[in-house]
């Protein structure tokens, strides 16, 4: 029997993944540590650089995205991730996968006008002159249209009291289509500013993005049968009820909506890394939206269906482009797009949102149950092992024997590898 994705050997991992996907051997190479990355690349991507920085690259398995079989490529330091989220997407798969959309590509552009005397008659002089303004902006940018974006609407927002008086507020929106368009939306802003100037005799200020990009949301659902949660000790009601219990908390207290999103933070930056997108600009949208009602909340939603099956669910700005910028440029990063195997933004935002609530629903499972020491110890004890010199093929069992004892230390796996290795000698 062919062993299972994570009981392989790297090697054995690249061979599957060249047999059971569409990579090409140039592109594997790139997972490869003389792949990825070279000095001159990164030498034009950023300043005053002096090296490469490398994290280890894991493909998450079972993903069922709208019907649609996906291997996730994930780019993160933190062991149990990687296989938190493959066990709940193997639960969610045998349950129909995820659903999963995206609301628009519009990004948002702010223009800050200042030193207007009657902002309110200046915000409508600007509304007035809606059309031609957004009409003046396609032109300058005629590229984004080719692809069906382009400026969609122009809106305004008085700020009436701020630190400094009253300011006007323009906000540009604009499809951006598979980019991620901040260079789209910031030169956009800048032409657009003095225009502004003219018709409303005020002075802008700042011109840029805004990263509270909620027209841009990405949402994912799943739906799992109770019985299908149970295990061990623990039945399917109390696995659902304590993942419904959990979700309450984060709802209602922003000290655990914190460390209940940034769990789900751990999948979702891992793919948005994965395929050199811009990891901030997501963190920032993730978190503005969360407290976009005053308080700052859970990102996901977990409550019980009618005929008692656990329903979840994810909403999220997604600013991400699969079209110029390091995407194209880190062949790395160009395998993973690759090997997910999507044709839009839209369609990458869908799987990333979909890994987002995967990896809620591992950790408020382990949460609500076991606690997540358990199975965090024995993926500890791997590297435990590791550290202390055990070999590869060695590991799990210096692992397990780790963790049977409850004794998970470099000097205990010393003793156990000297050990065995004594035994081995004799
Ligand atoms: C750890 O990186 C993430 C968790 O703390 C998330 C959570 O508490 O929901 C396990």
């Amino acid at each position: 029997m062919t062993r299972k994705f994570y009981q392989q050997s790297l090697t054995e991992r690249l061979e599957t993944l060249a047999s059971n996907s569409n990579l090409s051997p140039e592109d594997l190479r790139a997972y490869q540590k003389e792949g990825g990355l070279d000095l001159e690349t990164a030498n034009a991507m950023v300043e005053n650089v002096v090296g490469l920085y490398s994290l280890p690259l894991g493909i998450a398995q079972n993903f069922l995205v709208n019907g649609r079989d996906v291997l996730v490529p994930m780019v993160i330091e933190e062991p149990s991730v990687i296989a938190g989220v493959s066990f709940m997407a193997k639960l969610a798969k045998a349950n129909g996968g995820f659903q999963a959309a995206m609301t628009s590509q519009e990004m948002i552009g702010q223009l800050q006008v200042l030193d207007l005397p009657d902002p309110q008659a200046a915000a409508e002089k600007v509304l007035v002159h809606k059309n031609e303004l957004l009409q003046a902006v396609a032109n300058f940018h005629p590229s984004i249209q080719k692809y069906g974006g382009g400026p969609r609407d122009l809106q305004t927002r008085i700020l009436p009291e701020t630190e400094v008086g009253p300011m006007l507020i323009i906000h540009l929106i604009v499809d951006v289509q598979d980019a991620m368009g901040a260079n789209i939306i910031n030169s956009m802003l800048e032409y657009l500013a003095p225009i502004i100037e003219e018709l409303t005799g005020g002075r802008v200020h700042l011109r840029i993005l805004s990263n509270l990009a909620d027209r841009r949301l990405a949402w994912a659902s799943v739906r799992i049968a109770c019985q299908d949660l149970a295990f061990d000790d623990y039945s399917g009601q109390q696995v659902r009820e304590g993942i419904i219990e959990a979700w309450a908390f984060a709802e209602a207290d922003p000290y655990r909506a914190a460390t209940h999103n940034k769990g789900v933070m751990n999948g979702i930056d891992a793919v948005v890394l994965a395929t050199a997108n811009d990891w901030r600009a997501v963190e920032a949208g993730a978190h503005a939206y969360a407290a976009r009602s005053g308080k700052y909340r859970s990102l996901t939603r977990w409550t019980k269906a009618e005929n008692g099956d656990l329903l979840g669910s994810i909403k999220l700005p997604m600013a991400l482009g699969i079209v110029g910028g390091a995407t194209k440029v880190h062949p790395t990063a160009k395998a993973n797009l690759k090997l997910m195997g999507v044709q839009s933004v839209s369609e990458l935002g869908e799987i990333i949102a979909a890994v987002g609530l995967a990896q809620n629903l591992a950790a408020l499972r382990a949460l609500a149950t076991e606690g997540i020491q358990k199975g965090h110890m024995s993926l500890h004890a791997r590297q435990v092992a590791l550290s202390a010199g055990a070999k590869p093929e060695q590991a799990d069992a210096v692992a397990a024997q780790l963790v049977a004892e409850n004794n998970i230390k470099i000097a205990r796996a010393l003793e156990i590898l000297a050990q065995w290795n004594g035994t081995i000698n004799a």
